[in-house]
């Protein structure tokens, strides 16, 4: 039977710190995406399955006022509460992704390591919330492993480009869809860079 990746799951993995996946800062080819995004504004951007959100704290510090991070466990969230105390708590979301309400749509929503810590069951539920939870013309841009992690019943899940641009084409424009050039070292070679834009 499968794993069941609730909310008890992530707590434990916070809970006993099986945190593999943090790397405890931002990394570049999030940052260099940020640095050309021009001066800070009020879009809104959402960050889900944001753990430790380090992108978060980073737009945050830069001066972007509208940034909200969801994620299932609430150590998650307190961890960025603690070391960024100005960030506003109710943007906090400790809610189910796929609950999440679109009213006010986003602006820009970020993946990083989110989307392969899904059932691969609900891949084509993540494309379809992503387009729901943007306006028109609105960006999903990030990082997706482009790798094969085995057949393991945790994640993180690997999959391939053909098979992601299955999910995304009904949606979203293909703006970018490649190797990262920047990827951390453990990475490297191994995540596209996304920047896909709500049709
Ligand atoms: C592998 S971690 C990645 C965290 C973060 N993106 C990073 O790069 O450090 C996956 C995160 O997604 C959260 N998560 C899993 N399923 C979720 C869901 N359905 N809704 C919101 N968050 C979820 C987990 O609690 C966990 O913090």
């Amino acid at each position: 039977m499968d794993l069941l990746l609730d909310e008890t799951y992530w707590r434990t993995r916070y809970a006993t710190g099986q945190t593999g996946w943090d790397v405890g800062a931002i990394t570049p080819p999030l940052q260099d995406y940020f640095k050309q995004l021009g001066p800070p504004d009020n879009r809104r951007i959402l960050i889900p399955g944001a753990g430790r959100a380090y992108e978060a704290e980073y737009l945050h510090r830069q001066g972007f006022s509208e940034v909200f991070v969801a994620d299932l466990a609430p150590e998650a969230l307190e961890a960025l509460q603690q070391r960024v105390p100005s960030f506003p708590g109710g943007h906090l979301l400790q809610q189910d992704f796929f609950a999440l309400s679109a009213e006010p749509p986003y602006d820009l929503i970020v993946e990083q390591t989110f989307f392969c810590a899904l059932p691969r069951t609900l891949r084509p539920d993540y494309a379809r919330q992503c387009a729901h939870l943007l306006r028109p013309g609105g960006k999903l841009v990030g990082l997706l492993f482009e790798a094969d992690f085995g057949p393991s019943s945790e994640p993180p899940f690997g999959g391939t480009r053909s098979e992601y641009r299955a999910y995304f084409e009904p949606y979203f424009k293909f703006i970018h869809f490649d190797t990262a050039y920047n990827s951390i070292r453990p990475r490297q070679d191994r995540e596209l860079f996304i920047c896909l834009e709500k049709k």
